[in-house]
């Protein structure tokens, strides 16, 4: 019998030298917490598939910015759900001022202005008829260029709300580029761009389409990219930063923890990632269950996210772990 040598359990017998061999550590500074405001409401209310998250009334949603804000969050992402006589086949109310989201964008930083970053969805599903990202061509195909026109005027819009940064989740070829110009030339060099640069048309969304009460019927799949493709992700992330984004993206996160790795070893800018609807509502429902222990997978995977290379990322989990941390 021979005995080991070398024995890595030693770094592990007691909790403090686990925890001074700990190699990621989240903290309450990259996390961003998405936050639905739902036009009309004068209470929040609850989103059923999203246990513990709610579409907010415009007091409620000041409410929660200050208690994020609070705890420590990096940042605010921001959807609007504009009441369904508000929709239209071009997503009209998305571009106007008064329109939900930029309402919103304007209380945000009203409530808490500088002390975090408000950021604001930039896409077209939340506010059109039809439930898609773009506007349609005579096809039924969601027509790329014309939804890039409606893009630029959207950033102009929400830059002049006040959001330090917009998020382009809608997947048309060449938004960066088009929305950082469009940004540039109103004025607005000084607004950032996390562009949704990998995002996957997969199954793990369902929960937001009831969050913001989407219309949506079919899919998404000539838009968001396929599952199975890693390469196709990096393209994506080259056109971005060479179109100027500020950060890049993938969405979701759990299922996709070697696209993030594979992307964070290939930028120097930021890299973020989106704990979606469906991987929150998976852990609240099998820990209402009593089937895993919430707090310690809650923190599981925000740690897992982190060590595949996510330097951001966004979590309806934000302000809880947050406040947990602190
Ligand atoms: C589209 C958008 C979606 C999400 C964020 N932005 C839905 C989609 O692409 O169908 C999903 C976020 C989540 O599931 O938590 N604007």
């Amino acid at each position: 019998m021979s005995y080991p040598d070398i024995r890595p359990r030693r770094l592990r017998r007691t909790p403090a030298l686990r925890r001074l061999v700990e190699e990621t550590r989240v903290s309450p500074a990259e996390l961003v917490l998405p936050l639905f405001l739902k036009e009309g409401l004068t209470e929040p209310r609850p989103i059923s598939s999203l246990p513990g998250v709610v579409q907010h009334s415009r007091e409620s949603l000041r409410k929660a910015a200050h208690e994020a804000v609070s705890a420590g969050v990096g940042g605010l992402m921001l959807f609007g759900v504009p009441e369904s006589g508000n929709k239209d086949e071009t997503g009209s109310a998305g571009l106007d001022p008064e329109g939900i989201l930029n309402v919103g964008i304007r209380d945000l930083i009203a409530e808490v202005g500088d002390d975090t970053v408000v950021m604001s969805d930039l896409c077209l599903d939340e506010f059109t008829s039809h439930g898609h990202c773009g506007v349609l061509a005579k096809d039924g195909s969601v027509d790329n260029d014309a939804t890039l026109e409606i893009y630029a005027e959207m950033a102009v819009a929400q830059a002049a709300a006040g959001a330090h940064m917009v998020g382009p989740s809608g997947m048309m070829d060449g938004q960066i580029g088009v929305i950082r110009k469009a940004l540039d030339k109103a004025g607005y060099s000084d607004t950032s761009v996390l562009a949704y640069s990998a995002k996957y048309a997969g199954a793990f969304y369902g929960p937001f389409r009831e969050a913001v009460e989407s219309t949506l019927e079919g899919d998404r799949r000539q838009y968001q990219q396929d599952p199975p493709n890693l390469r196709e992700a990096l393209r994506e992330v080259d056109l971005d930063v060479a179109e100027g984004a500020d950060i890049v993206m993938v969405k979701p996160a759990l299922a996709y923890l070697d696209v993030i790795a594979a992307i964070r070893d290939r930028v120097t800018v930021p890299v973020a990632a989106y704990q979606v609807s469906g991987e929150y509502a998976m852990v609240e429902a099998a820990a209402a269950n009593g089937w895993i222990d919430r707090d310690r997978v809650i923190i599981e995977s925000l740690t897992s996210i982190k060590r595949a290379g996510a330097q951001i990322t966004l979590t309806y989990w934000a302000t809880e772990v947050a406040q947990k941390l602190r």
